[in-house]
């Protein structure tokens, strides 16, 4: 198991870390859509189908307001949008790389996006809370309207600020996609302490994707601390990027085969694959996963 600095040295991986934090999202979507970058748009169709089961229960799911989701290592907001728009990630892709908007400066787009998102509000959007550590980043999520409160921080290093501790409480939801590695157990807990202060003791849901070759163990043991059961969805992985060329694909394989899982038909056809993790409380977890999901 590794983390992805290790991972950085090791494989000659391109660093992504050049497109965290620009002052708007038009090169994060230029880089990685050359590798098919599409795990948002899985994040979209499994969150939103939590949200949606989660409001059918009524007052046993998120109850009647506005569901609170915090997403993890929120980059530009690109999940917000999803969740909160009618759009896709291929239209997001399309338009961050059109010439149309090629020229404009990076106020000029937050202006044209924030019109732009606007308009397509989805009726049951719900508010999104994000956190990363890319100042930019976080800050155009929030001026495109992406995110309705956004803060840089790392909370592996620090405690959070009192102004994310009150964004964060009583929090419905906790999404991640592409963050596990960068973000350890130590970040969950300082998210879930802020989530259930002034909840009246209910633990918010945690939905995860990671690569199959990163660990998700003490992410879940620290969870089960606060009564979360954490499950692996079964029988289903869910392409991320593909490769971006043989060192990096020959190194993840040689991974993989070392910690025994079987990469035919996934990653050796050049695409990083992720689980997805969701950790309820055990009073909560009567419908199983896959039917949650229906994928
Ligand atoms: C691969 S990107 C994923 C972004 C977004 N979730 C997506 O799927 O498009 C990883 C993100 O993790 C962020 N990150 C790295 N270390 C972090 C930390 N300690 N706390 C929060 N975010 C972090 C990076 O700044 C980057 O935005």
């Amino acid at each position: 198991m590794h983390n992805r600095e290790t991972l950085h040295q090791k494989s000659g991986k391109a660093d992504f870390e050049l497109i965290y934090d620009l002052e708007d999202p038009r090169e994060y979507f230029n880089v990685l859509g050359q590798f098919g970058y599409c795990i948002p748009q899985h994040g979209y169709r499994v969150f939103s189908a939590l949200i949606e089961a989660r409001r059918k229960a009524g007052s046993e799911g998120f109850g009647n307001g506005r569901p609170r989701v915090v997403d993890v290592c929120c980059s530009y907001g690109v999940n917000g949008a999803l969740l909160k728009y009618e759009t896709s990630l291929d239209e997001l892709y399309a338009r961050y790389r059109s010439e149309e908007l090629a020229n404009l400066s990076s106020e000029e787009l937050a202006e044209v996006d924030a019109a732009f998102y606007r308009e397509r509000r989805r009726e049951a959007a719900p508010e999104v809370v994000g956190v990363d550590v890319a100042s930019n980043a976080v800050s155009y999520g929030v001026r495109s309207g992406v995110l309705d409160a956004g803060f840089a921080e790392n909370l592996e290093e620090n405690e959070p600020t009192e102004a994310l501790a009150r964004a964060v409480s009583s929090a419905d939801l906790l999404t991640v996609t592409g963050g596990v590695g960068y973000i350890s157990e130590r970040t969950f807990e300082r998210l879930i302490d802020c989530a259930v202060e002034g909840s009246g003791g209910r633990v918010p849901w945690v939905a995860a994707f990671a690569l199959r070759w990163v660990s998700f163990e003490r992410i879940s043991e620290v969870l089960s601390g606060y009564g979360l059961v954490t499950e692996k969805l079964d029988g289903h992985t869910f392409t991320q990027r593909r490769f971006t060329g043989d060192v990096e694909r020959e190194y993840v394989l040689e991974e993989l085969a070392e910690m025994d899982v079987d990469s035919t038909g996934k990653e050796d056809t050049g695409w990083y694959h992720a689980d997805f993790y969701l950790a309820r409380p055990a009073n909560e977890a009567n419908v199983p996963l896959e039917m949650l999901l229906a994928l």
